[in-house]
Formats: structure tokens, C-alpha cells, sequence
């Protein structure tokens, strides 16, 4: 069996060091007794250093929450792959929606996802529809859009390091009752596989973990992962509290 695969996005949290460290330290009692699921903590840039610092063992990952398609230069603000890297992290996200509200083209997350596997870095691609529309399909064409444009130049070789989190922006920051249910997430893993294969064929498009993310907490995880067909979450606001992402975790590694 696949691993399974839990990324922990703390987005902007929490506010300082000191409580970066409390949280990481409670996560990694839980996260380093599991046999079956990856835990991939991505803290925000300032805290990667010190945090992976802490951990020496193979079940937790470190990962940026983007970076720049630059590799050096004068960039005000930016963070490359290389000092990702040089801080201990191994994986990056890019194309969450939160960057791209803020300005971050298709385009710009295809360049992401090069200078990425150029680095040596394991790429999570984040995607997802701001709304559906079952009538008309415009979700489907949307997710086909995000996905040609992302995966452009990027060779079946390079997939072995990329992965997908299906972000849909209605569920994200809700609770468990507004996220997406297990049947329509069946369906739209099957959609974005379908599209994969016509790119790269069936062999590569099955092989490439999917993970879902948008309001998973421990009440719907273990449902979620069991049928539909996704290796595991992207989770949002549940991977600040340790509690609730330790019974994640849990659910998750037992499902
Ligand atoms: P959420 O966020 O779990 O708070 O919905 C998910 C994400 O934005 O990555």
C-alpha cells in the first residue's frame, strides 16, 4: 500500500517562535509513531530553519508554502528553492489559491513547479474551482485549464516528484459539515485522473497522489480518505491545533 500523505499548511500562524516550536514538538509525538502516513509540515519560511532543526527521522517532511520562480536576485520579499532547501526543506507548495488571489498566474505556477524540479524539490500543485456549476460544467473545464496550464512542459519522468492537492475554494476555512463529501470528491479525482491520462497516460495519471484539502478536521478525514479515492489532505486551519490534526493523523494512518 501507498503511503498516505498529510501536509500540515500553518498558513500565517502561529505568531512567534517559541509557539512554532510548542506545536511542532506536540505534532511529531504523534506524527513519528506512524507507520502508514507522511506528515509534511509547512510552517511559515521564518520558522523552517529552526524546525527542522528539531527532527532527525523519516516520517516528517519540511516544506515551503511557495517560492519564487527566480532563482536569485533582486527580489524583495521572495524566497528561493535553493534557500528552501538549504533550511531543511524538502517539498514546496505552489498555486494555493491563497497566492493566487494575491496575484499568481497559471503561468507563474508552471514556472514554479520547473525551477522546483530543477532544485530537487517534491512539488505539491494546488488546485481547485472557486465555484461549481453542474448545469454548464464550468468547474470541469476550469480544473482542466489549471492542470494544462500547470503541467505544461513537465514530463511524465518529472511526475514522480509532483503531486496534487484538489483545493475547491468554497470548502476552504469551513468545518467538516461544509467540506466537500466523499461522492464528489470520488467524482473529481476521477475527472483530474482522467485529464492526467490524456497528457501522460494511464500508468502515470494512477500513480500521481491526489490529496484533497478545504475544511478536513478529525470528524471528516478518516470518511474522506476511505472513498474517495484521495492518498491524503492538505489541511488548513485543523493543522494549528495539535490536537485536532493529531486525530488527523490518526484517522488517516487507521483508514
Ligand atoms: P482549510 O485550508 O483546511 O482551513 O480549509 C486548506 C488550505 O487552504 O490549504
Amino acid at each position: 500500500m501507498q503511503k498516505r500523505i498529510v501536509i500540515a499548511n500553518w498558513k500565517m500562524n502561529p505568531t512567534n517562535l517559541a509557539e512554532a516550536k510548542k506545536l511542532f514538538l506536540q505534532v511529531k509525538k504523534v506524527a513519528s509513531t506512524l507507520s502508514h502516513t507522511e506528515t509534511i509540515i509547512a510552517p511559515p519560511f521564518v520558522f523552517l530553519g529552526e524546525l527542522s532543526k528539531m527532527y532527525r527521522g523519516k516520517k516528517i517532511a519540511f516544506c515551503g508554502q511557495d517560492m519564487s520562480f527566480e532563482e536569485r536576485g533582486a527580489f524583495t520579499g521572495e524566497t528561493s528553492a535553493a534557500m528552501l532547501k538549504s533550511v531543511g526543506a524538502t517539498h514546496v507548495i505552489v498555486g494555493h489559491s491563497e497566492r493566487r488571489h494575491v496575484g499568481e498566474t497559471d503561468e507563474m505556477v508552471n514556472k514554479k513547479i520547473r525551477t522546483a524540479r530543477d532544485a530537487g524539490l517534491r512539488v505539491t500543485v494546488a488546485i481547485g474551482e472557486s465555484d461549481r456549476n453542474h448545469k454548464e460544467g464550468t468547474h470541469l473545464e476550469f480544473l482542466t485549464r489549471q492542470i494544462e496550464l500547470a503541467f505544461k512542459n513537465i514530463s511524465v519522468k518529472d511526475l514522480s516528484r509532483i503531486m496534487i492537492a484538489y483545493e475547491p475554494l468554497w470548502s476552504i476555512g469551513k468545518s467538516a459539515k461544509q467540506a466537500m463529501k466523499s461522492q464528489e470528491l470520488e467524482e473529481t479525482v476521477l475527472f483530474i485522473r482522467k485529464i492526467l491520462m490524456r497528457l501522460y497516460g494511464k500508468g502515470a495519471a494512477f500513480k500521481m497522489p491526489i490529496l484533497y484539502g478545504g475544511s478536513v478536521e478529525g470528524e471528516n478525514a478518516q470518511e474522506l480518505v476511505k472513498h474517495s479515492g484521495v492518498q491524503g489532505f492538505l489541511v488548513g486551519h485543523a493543522s494549528i491545533s495539535a490536537e485536532e490534526f493529531s486525530d488527523i493523523l490518526c484517522a488517516v494512518n487507521t483508514a
